[in-house]
């Protein structure tokens, strides 16, 4: 499924509730994910991984807001958001059916850990990520700055499906010649992708792709590990998939990092619960 419906950017202007924005495009991948595209507000300024508050007004008018990770660069003049689909959920049960022109309530106060700042200088950098935990990768791809500071990118998604993994696909395979950021690209970026519970010529869970060596070898890096002087890794998605994550780099000597102390990784959860 990728059922498309747009408005552009520039027709999108009425604005009713408090720190609305407008919703320019809508694309279906599957019955549980979808992306969608808003106008940005002219204050917000983020860096490129960051994380904001979306909402959508509740039945007694009080907003139901969740945390949602920036998936477009910062130079971007729209923003780019991947959601699930909880059918259930308080938020999500009612986005996943926003159409164009549509509004939501976007709070512009941008936060997060997974910052290029956060890392201390490398030469090879690590986005490693589950489910919609690509989201805040499909930013940081497509930031110039990314490439300005490491000599090679590798994104690593596990998804349990083939189809789960389409829009990620569909994004890393356009950058090369995309005419904003391809010259940063060139061959530096990496797509290591994966299913879990669905053929698919790369099968496994990212951990297990890297603690057995097998991406090293297959990606013909000549080692069968990350190197604290070299390796650089970001990180994001279920709060087990990164706990697993984090006691493998642990094992391999990088330390986790933040905006007041850069080290070797940094990880952010792309849900609770
Ligand atoms: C820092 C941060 C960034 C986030 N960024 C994103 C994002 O870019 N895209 C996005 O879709 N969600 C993101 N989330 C999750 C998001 O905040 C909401 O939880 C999600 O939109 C569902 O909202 P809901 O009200 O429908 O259900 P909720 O009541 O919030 O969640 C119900 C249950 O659904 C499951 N769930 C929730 N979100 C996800 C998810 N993304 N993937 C798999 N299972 C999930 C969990 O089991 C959760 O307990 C992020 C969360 C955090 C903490
Ligand atoms: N996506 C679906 O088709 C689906 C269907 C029904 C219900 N749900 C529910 O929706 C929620 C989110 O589903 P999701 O598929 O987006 O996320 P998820 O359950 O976190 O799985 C996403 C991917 O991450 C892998 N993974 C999970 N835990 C891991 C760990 N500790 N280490 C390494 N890899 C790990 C999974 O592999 P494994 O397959 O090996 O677990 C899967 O490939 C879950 O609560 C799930 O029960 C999802």
């Amino acid at each position: 499924m990728n059922q498309q419906t747009s408005v552009t950017d520039a027709t999108a202007a009425k604005k009713t509730l408090p720190d609305a924005q407008t919703v320019t495009e809508v694309r279906h991948y599957t019955d549980d994910l979808f992306y969608f595209r808003t106008t940005r507000p002219q204050s917000l300024r983020f860096r490129s991984g960051e994380f904001v508050m979306i909402g959508l007004p509740g039945d007694d008018g009080k907003p139901i807001m969740r945390a949602y990770s920036i998936a477009s660069p910062s130079w971007d003049e729209g923003l780019d958001f991947y959601s699930i689909k909880v059918q259930d959920g308080p938020l999500t049960s009612r986005l996943q059916h926003i159409q164009p022109g549509d509004e939501i309530i976007l709070r512009p106060k941008p936060v997060g850990t997974l910052v290029l700042d956060a890392l201390l200088p490398g030469k090879r950098l690590w986005f490693l990520a589950t489910g919609t935990g690509i989201a805040p990768f499909a930013s940081l791809m497509r930031d110039p700055d990314t490439y300005e500071r490491y000599d090679e990118v590798i994104m690593m998604h596990t998804c349990r499906e083939v189809a789960e993994l389409e829009f990620g696909r569909q994004l890393v395979e356009s950058l090369p010649e995309d005419p904003l950021i391809g010259e940063f690209v060139g061959d530096k970026l990496k797509y290591y992708p994966t299913t879990t519970r669905e053929d698919f010529h790369t099968m496994g869970r990212v951990t297990d792709n890297l603690a057995s060596g097998k991406v090293f070898a297959d990606l013909g890096l000549g080692t069968d590990r990350m190197d604290p002087a070299i390796d650089r890794a970001m990180v994001c998605g279920s709060l087990d998939f990164n706990k697993d994550i984090m006691a493998i780099l642990d094992g391999w000597n990088l330390r986790e990092g933040a905006n007041s102390e850069p080290a070797e990784y940094v990880v952010e959860k792309a849900f609770v619960g």
